[in-house]
């Protein structure tokens, strides 16, 4: 059996590639780049572009599973190519946002949407990891600031979230590639604990053995800061999710454990995995 993943140097796509290496299966890594770094030893890589759909035959020949990213620009053309390859079963990397009631209005969710309905509407069996907060979108808002100032700046610091560590959900997506049982489940997957933002911070204090001070700036200042390395989409659905975290305590979730048997990563081992990169 050969699995393709795409993105294999990406923060979760890493760790698929990681994972399906340990248990022994054959791969083929994708990037755009003619010569990524960091993909395990010995492995098949290739140069592919979802969103250049003539690029996909060559590398889903012979191919029987795919891990996704979620890219509508290309979809029609992945489809197509994965069924006339016989490809057999598609995880996908998609987004919580897809069962907001906003939905319909909010572009995160309506690129996950187009991308799963195209899969649901194929032939290709499926597996949707519908994630909430990456614990990784820490290193895109605070990384420079901590490094640089030793300073985190939010609007609502006592905002809560609840982290998904990357590894999670890559274990997430080898076990529904490797192990029967996952076809047609859509898997909604949010961090294990609900955490504040001061609580996150103080995490990554002490995992990066510095202290960090907590400042606390208007919705227009973090607007202006955050848009310095997102997109407006981006900013938007960050600012939504921490506002809604002042008033409601997100949802946690047990589906790694349940799915997997293995427990999720807590934030602060997500922080010792990452206290170099604030350091
Ligand atoms: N951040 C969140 O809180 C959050 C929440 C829910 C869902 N998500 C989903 O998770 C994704 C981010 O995951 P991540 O953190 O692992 O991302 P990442 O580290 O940015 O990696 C994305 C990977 O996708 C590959 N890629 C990008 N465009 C591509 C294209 N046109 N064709 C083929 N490969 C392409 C990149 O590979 P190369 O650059 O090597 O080509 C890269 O390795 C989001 O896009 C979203 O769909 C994120």
């Amino acid at each position: 059996m050969v699995t393709v993943v795409f993105g294999a140097g990406g923060n979760v796509g890493r760790h698929v590639a990681a994972g399906l290496s340990l248990v022994g299966e054959k791969m083929r890594l994708t990037s755009r780049k003619p010569h990524p770094r960091g993909f395990p030893p010995g492995a098949e890589a290739v140069t592919a572009d979802l969103e250049s759909p003539e690029t996909l035959p060559a590398v889903l020949d012979g191919a029987q599973r795919v891990f996704l990213y979620a890219k509508p620009e290309g979809i029609d053309g992945f489809v197509a190519a994965a069924e006339s390859a016989g490809v057999q079963h598609v995880v996908l990397l998609s987004s919580g946002a897809v069962v907001h009631a906003d939905a319909a209005r909010n572009p995160i969710a309506r690129a996950h949407i187009a991308v799963e309905s195209a899969i649901e509407n194929s032939s290709l069996a499926w597996t949707f990891i519908r994630a909430g907060m990456f614990a990784t979108n820490t290193l895109w808002w605070w990384r420079n600031s901590i490094r640089d100032e030793g300073v985190v700046r939010v609007p609502y610091p006592d905002a809560r979230t609840a982290p998904i560590h990357e590894k999670d959900l890559a274990a997430l997506a080898v076990t529904a590639l490797t192990q029967p049982g996952h076809r047609g489940h859509a898997y909604p997957v949010r961090g294990p604990e609900s955490l504040s933002i001061r609580q996150q911070v103080r995490h990554i204090g002490a995992a990066a053995g510095r202290e960090i001070t907590l400042e606390t700036i208007s919705v227009d200042q973090a607007r202006a800061e955050l848009g310095k390395t997102m997109p407006p989409i981006g900013v938007d659905a960050i600012m939504a999710a921490w506002q809604a975290g002042t008033a409601t305590p997100p949802q946690v979730s047990t589906v790694i454990a349940d799915v997997t048997g293995r427990p999720a990563h807590t934030f602060a081992q997500w922080a010792e995995d990452h206290a170099n990169d604030f350091r």
